[in-house]
């Protein structure tokens, strides 16, 4: 292991999580290191956006769903009452299935957190643009029509674009939820190497339903299944050398 690799980020200890009376998360122990990129797979209904969206308390937002257990960020509650949630979600950035333009331009696009935030410098907000574009890898391909409306780009390109929205914020840890779904397979590839090299600098957790996917771009692997965290290990271990019955049935293609 390399020392960038030993820090934890992230740490949750037996998160449940009820919509309604349905206990969906059934105790999820998980470590998440502040570099690199960990992927949930697990079939369709197995609990994967459930967790993710626990961790920046987007269920925060519906009625009736009940999250217990620890999650400590930094050193931080997540749930503690006197967390601010705006800030959170500064902290830790969501990338959706969807590319969410707002129907502005690249540039308001862009830095619209920092408008929020009421920051007014061009200087500041120019710089801001042409940094998260260029980690985007998606600055070449707009620089020119900045002020041209994010909804006239390609659904590569938006989602690019939306990446480099979350960025501006300058997040410690970007969650994706299967966020080359929606996408041709070329527009995937654009987006699997821009994560590449965000990789080396920011946490990422992805929820990616292609297990090729998963092994083409991600660290670590973390198998959920009917809401339970069934195994978590380098990536290729999960694909070549899984410990449990259940993992090695999904990655063989047995089911899901
Ligand atoms: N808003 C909701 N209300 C009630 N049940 C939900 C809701 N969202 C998800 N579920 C249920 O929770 C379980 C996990 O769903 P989900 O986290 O979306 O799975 P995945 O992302 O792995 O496909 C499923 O049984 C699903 O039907
Ligand atoms: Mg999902």
């Amino acid at each position: 292991m390399t020392d960038k690799q030993e820090k934890t980020i992230l740490s949750t200890r037996d998160v449940r999580l009820w919509y309604g009376q349905k206990e969906a998360l059934h105790g999820i122990d998980l470590d998440f290191p502040n570099k690199g990129i960990t992927a949930l797979i697990g079939p369709s209904g197995s609990g994967k956006t459930t967790y993710l969206r626990a961790l920046n308390r987007m269920h925060d937002l519906e009625d009736g769903v009940t999250v217990t257990g620890s999650f400590n960020f930094n050193g931080t509650d997540i749930y503690a009452p006197t967390t601010d949630t705006v800030d959170l979600r500064k902290q830790i950035g969501m990338v959706f299935q969807q590319p969410n333009p707002f129907p502005f331009s690249i540039y308001e696009n862009v830095i619209f957190g920092l408008r929020l935030d009421g920051v007014k410098d061009k200087a500041i907000l120019d710089e801001a643009v042409e940094r998260s574009l260029k980690q985007a890898s998606v600055w070449d391909e707009v620089k020119d029509d900045l002020h041209k409306s994010a909804l006239g780009l390609s659904g590569g390109q938006q989602q690019r674009v939306s990446i480099a929205r979350v960025l501006a914020m300058s997040p410690d840890l970007l969650l994706l939820d299967e966020p080359t779904s929606a996408l041709d397979p070329i527009s995937s590839r654009n987006i699997e190497e821009t994560l590449l090299k965000l990789r080396e600098d920011y946490a990422m957790i992805i929820v990616t339903h292609s297990m090729s996917q998963a092994s083409r771009i991600s660290d670590r692997t973390a198998f959920f299944l009917s809401g339970d965290l069934i195994e978590v290990d380098q990536t290729k271990h999960i694909f070549l050398n899984p410990q449990k019955q259940e993992t090695q049935d999904y990655v063989s293609g047995r089911f899901g």
